[in-house]
C-alpha cells in the first residue's frame, strides 16, 4: 500500500465525526480541540526503525526465524510452561533486547510530544523495550501491557531479584537463580500463560473514554490487548499507522487507515498539524544526531541489519537449544544405565526370592511362584514421572493472555485447546 496516502476504510457511509476518512480529517479534528484525550495502542512495529525485530513480520520478524529451530512453536521462548524447562533461549534473547541499547523513533517522539501538550490520555503498549520512556512520555502515562525488564522475581517464591544482579546475569547471557530457593528467575514480563498486569485492567476504561485512538505498529493478535481498539466509542475516530490492515480497523465510518511505515505516518500527521519541527527536535535531542541519520536510513538497510541480527540470535538460540538436547541425551543415558543396573538388581532379586519361594513351596508343599510375580507386576503399573516433553507443555491454567496466531499455526496441538478455552477469562 501506499506510504504517503491514507486508505480509504471498507466501512459504509459517511463519517460521523471526522469530516472524511483522512489523515487530513484527522488533524482538523485535533486543531479543532475536540479530541482532548488521545490514547495510542502501540506494538513492535514502532521499534522496527530502531533497529528491533517485531515479531510476526514475514522475513525480518523474530517468530518467523525462530520457526526453523526445535522449538515447539516460535511463541515457546515467551510461554512461561517452556521457560520452566528450557529458560535458556529466552535468556538469549533477552541479552539482545534488554534496554539501553536501541533509541527511540520518531513515532515514540510523537506520543511524547502528544503528553506534552496535555493531549496524551494513556499509552497502551505490548513493547517491553521501555523506548517509550526514553522519548520521555511520562510513566504514569504508560502502561506497559506486556509489563517490562524494570524489574524482575523468582518464578517459584516470588521474591525480587536485585537490578544490578539481573543486568549482570542478563549481559553475560546466563540464568539468574534466585538467592532463596534457587528458583528461576525472570523478568516481569508477560509470558504466555501469565496474567497481565493489573494496571491493564485498571487503565483499560481510558480507550472508552478516548476522543481519538491512534494503534502504531501492531498485528493486534494478542489478546486481551488486540480487544482494546474495539472498547473505543463508535463516535471516537480510530487511526492505524501500520504496514498492513489490521483486527476491525477499517470497519467503522470514523476509521482511517495510514498504512505504511509508522514513521512516515507520524510525520505526516505531524506536518499537517504544523508541529515538524517541534517533533523532530524532540527526536533529535533524545537520540542525537548519529542516531537519527541512522534512522533515517532506507527501508531495505534497516531490514538489512534486523535480518543479520536476527541471523545471529536465531545460531545462539540453536546453540543452547543443541547443548540442552545433547544434555538430555547423557541425562536420559544416565538414566538407561541406572533402569538397567536397577533391572539387573530387581531380576536378581526375583529370582533369589523365587528360590526362597520354591524352597518354601517345598517346605509347605502347596503354594506355587505366583506369590512372587505380584510385586513386580505391581511396580510395573506405578505411575511413571512426567518426560521432558509433557513438563513442556503449556499448563492448563488461568490463561489472560490469548494468542490467536499461536492457536491458528499450532492446530491440533494441546496448547490450542488450552487456550482456546479461555477467552472468557479475558479480564476485560
Ligand atoms: P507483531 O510482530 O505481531 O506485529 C507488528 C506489526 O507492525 C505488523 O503488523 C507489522 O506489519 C507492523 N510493522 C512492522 N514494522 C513497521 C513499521 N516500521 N511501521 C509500521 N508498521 C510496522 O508485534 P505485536 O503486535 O507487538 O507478546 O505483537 C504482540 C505480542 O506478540 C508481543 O507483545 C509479544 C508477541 O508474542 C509476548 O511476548 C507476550
Amino acid at each position: 500500500m501506499g506510504q504517503e496516502e491514507s486508505t480509504l476504510a471498507d466501512a459504509h457511509g459517511p463519517p460521523e465525526t471526522l469530516q472524511e476518512r483522512s489523515l487530513e480529517a484527522v488533524a482538523e479534528y485535533i486543531k479543532s480541540g475536540d479530541a482532548r484525550r488521545i490514547v495510542v495502542l502501540t506494538g513492535a512495529g514502532i521499534s522496527t526503525a530502531a533497529g528491533i525485530p517485531d515479531f510476526r513480520s514475514p522475513k525480518t520478524g523474530l517468530y518467523s526465524n525462530l520457526a526453523r529451530l526445535k522449538l515447539p512453536y516460535a511463541e515457546a521462548v515467551f510461554d512461561i510452561a517452556y521457560f520452566r524447562n528450557r529458560p535458556e533461549p529466552f535468556y538469549v534473547l533477552a541479552q539482545e533486547l534488554y534496554p539501553g541499547k536501541f533509541q527511540p523513533t520518531v513515532s515514540h517522539a510523537f506520543i511524547a510530544l502528544l503528553a506534552q501538550k496535555g493531549l496524551l490520555q494513556m499509552l497502551f503498549t505490548q513493547n517491553i523495550d521501555c523506548l517509550e520512556r526514553a522519548a520521555g512520555v511520562p510513566s504514569d502515562k504508560i502502561v506497559e501491557a506486556h509489563g517490562s525488564f524494570a524489574t524482575q522475581r523468582c518464578i517459584e517464591c516470588k521474591v525480587e531479584f536485585p537490578d544490578d544482579h539481573m543486568r549482570k546475569h542478563v549481559l553475560r547471557g546466563d540464568v539468574p537463580r534466585c538467592k532463596e530457593c534457587k528458583g528461576l528467575v525472570k523478568p516481569d514480563i508477560t509470558f504466555f500463560g501469565e496474567a497481565l498486569p493489573r494496571a491493564f485492567s485498571e487503565k483499560s476504561h481510558n480507550t472508552v473514554m478516548a476522543d481519538l485512538v491512534l494503534i502504531i505498529g501492531t498485528s493486534l493478535t494478542v489478546y486481551p490487548f488486540a480487544s482494546l481498539p474495539d472498547m473505543a466509542r463508535q463516535k471516537a475516530p480510530r487511526v492505524l499507522f501500520n504496514m498492513e490492515k489490521v483486527g476491525s480497523l477499517g470497519s467503522r465510518v470514523d476509521d482511517v487507515l495510514e498504512l505504511g511505515s509508522c514513521d512516515n505516518g507520524i510525520r505526516k500527521l505531524a506536518g499537517l498539524l504544523g508541529w515538524t519541527d517541534e517533533l523532530e527536535d524532540l527526536w533529535r535531542n533524545v537520540v542525537g544526531h548519529e542516531e537519527a541519520e541512522r534512522q533515517l536510513r532506507s527501508q531495505t538497510d534497516r531490514d538489512e541489519e534486523i535480518e543479520d541480527e536476527l541471523q545471529k540470535l536465531t545460531g545462539e538460540i540453536e546453540t543452547v537449544l543443541r547443548l540442552d538436547e545433547e544434555k538430555e541425551d547423557e541425562e536420559r543415558e544416565d538414566e538407561d544405565e541406572d533402569e538397567e543396573e536397577s533391572k539387573k538388581a530387581e531380576d536378581e532379586e526375583v529370582s533369589n526370592n523365587a528360590q526362597a519361594s520354591k524352597d518354601i513351596v517345598d517346605v509347605k508343599e502347596a503354594a506355587d511362584e505366583k506369590d512372587v510375580a505380584p510385586a513386580k507386576e505391581e511396580k510395573k503399573n506405578e505411575p511413571e514421572a512426567p518426560t521432558e516433553e509433557e513438563k513442556a507443555k503449556p499448563e492448563d491454567t488461568t490463561t489472560k493472555l490469548e494468542e490467536s496466531e499461536v492457536t491458528k499455526e499450532t492446530e491440533g496441538k494441546e496448547v490450542e485447546e488450552s487456550k482456546k478455552g479461555e477467552s472468557e477469562d479475558k479480564p476485560l
